[in-house]
């Protein structure tokens, strides 16, 4: 009996017994059964799915860092219906853009992060500025001094919330606690919608996760959403991620498969409210990283050659020195940005 089905003989509770095979360190487990959509995809459970070409003309979908959504590799999950795997749509090149967007800017006000939680606005104004800062004169200090320093912001941060910010005590979104969602990713978050074949996805709400290589996440539905309707887009940048989709129950047992840079995950129509997780980081696959992630030097200024059909493009160059930063943290980090929409066409927050 393989390991695995000895980990499921026991019935009970399949997923978090899952969870904790793939969390574990010593011995290391065994990944063999995690469906890589990255390679060849055979196992019999994976299903390669038609999009919506048309829907996103190669312009926009290039003005967002896409390819052309013929060229997306999209698969479903027998079993899972609603559920869409997009292995990185990305063009090469263009995730410098988003994973700078993530470290440098979404942290910054107004959207809020974990630090807001404990530090006054004026502490957290500068994540990025103050850490950069505190990266460099820790590679300029000399060998005499002290080697164990404090940890720079950057890599104190936890979460980032957009939009309907996200109260993870009460577990709820509120009218009041609101402010503009980032245009950028509202764009690529539309380009990506209807390319899936959903026509009016309106991206309200984001939380960004930031994981080290010893991070999880636990077993959840997110439901906070008052409209469960709509998609739920989940974008991942840097190390790679074992990820468990299970069911409508808590305990019914996940399948396993791997998350790696640029790519993006649909839960859609039955599947928006499955239980799921991240039971572990996993470093990315060796090459991976370094051809994705090459920041091809600044492209002469595109914004005067856009004819008037054209979208402009939201990427903008990432300068050396940010990228170089972006590069040494998701060395041994993993981002990962989910956006939700959180109220349907009509609807509004009920009155408290
Ligand atoms: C979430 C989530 C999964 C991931 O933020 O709700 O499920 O891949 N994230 O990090
Ligand atoms: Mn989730």
């Amino acid at each position: 009996m393989s390991k695995m089905a000895a980990v499921m003989e026991s019935g009970e509770d399949a997923f978090k017994q899952l969870f904790k095979f793939y969390k574990r360190r010593k011995p290391p487990p065994d990944f063999s059964d995690v469906i890589d959509f990255s390679g060849k995809v055979c196992t019999g459970k994976v299903d390669p799915i038609q999009l919506s070409p048309r829907a996103v003309s190669d312009a926009a979908a290039s003005s967002v860092g896409l390819r052309p959504v013929r060229d997306w590799r999209a698969f479903g999950l027998q079993g899972f219906p609603g559920f869409i795997f997009i292995s990185n749509p990305f063009q090469r090149g263009s995730q410098p853009f988003w994973i700078r967007q993530c470290l440098k800017t979404y942290p910054q006000k107004p959207n809020v992060c974990n630090l807001d939680m404990h530090m006054s606005p004026c502490d957290t104004k500068d994540i990025w500025e103050r850490s950069v800062h505190s990266l460099s004169v820790l590679t300029c200090s000399s060998p005499s001094a002290p080697r164990r320093h404090e940890k720079s912001l950057l890599e104190r941060l936890r979460w980032v919330t957009l939009g309907y910010h996200y109260n993870w005590d009460t577990k709820l979104y509120s009218a009041d606690n609101y402010t503009p969602f980032p245009a950028d990713l509202q764009s690529l978050s539309q380009q990506i919608t209807l390319g899936c074949g959903f026509s009016d996805f309106r991206p309200q709400a984001g939380i960004l996760n930031y994981y080290r290589s010893d991070s999880s996440l636990g077993i959840h539905v997110d439901e906070s959403e008052l409209d469960h309707s709509r998609p739920l887009l989940s974008f991942c940048f840097g190390q790679s991620a074992v990820f468990l989709l299970g069911g409508k129950q808590r305990q019914d047992p996940p399948t396993a498969m791997f998350m790696h840079s640029g790519d993006v995950m649909v839960m859609s129509g039955q599947s928006r409210l499955l239980y799921h997780a991240v039971p572990r980081i996993v470093p990315s696959p060796p090459g991976l990283l370094t051809s994705e992630l090459q920041n091809p030097p600044s492209p002469p200024n595109q914004q005067n050659q856009n004819t008037p059909t054209e979208k402009s493009s939201v990427l903008e160059p990432v300068s050396e020195r940010d990228w170089t930063v972006c590069l040494g943290y998701i060395q041994s980090s993993r981002i990962n940005v989910t956006v939700r929409q959180v109220l349907g066409a009509e609807q509004n927050f009920p009155h408290s």
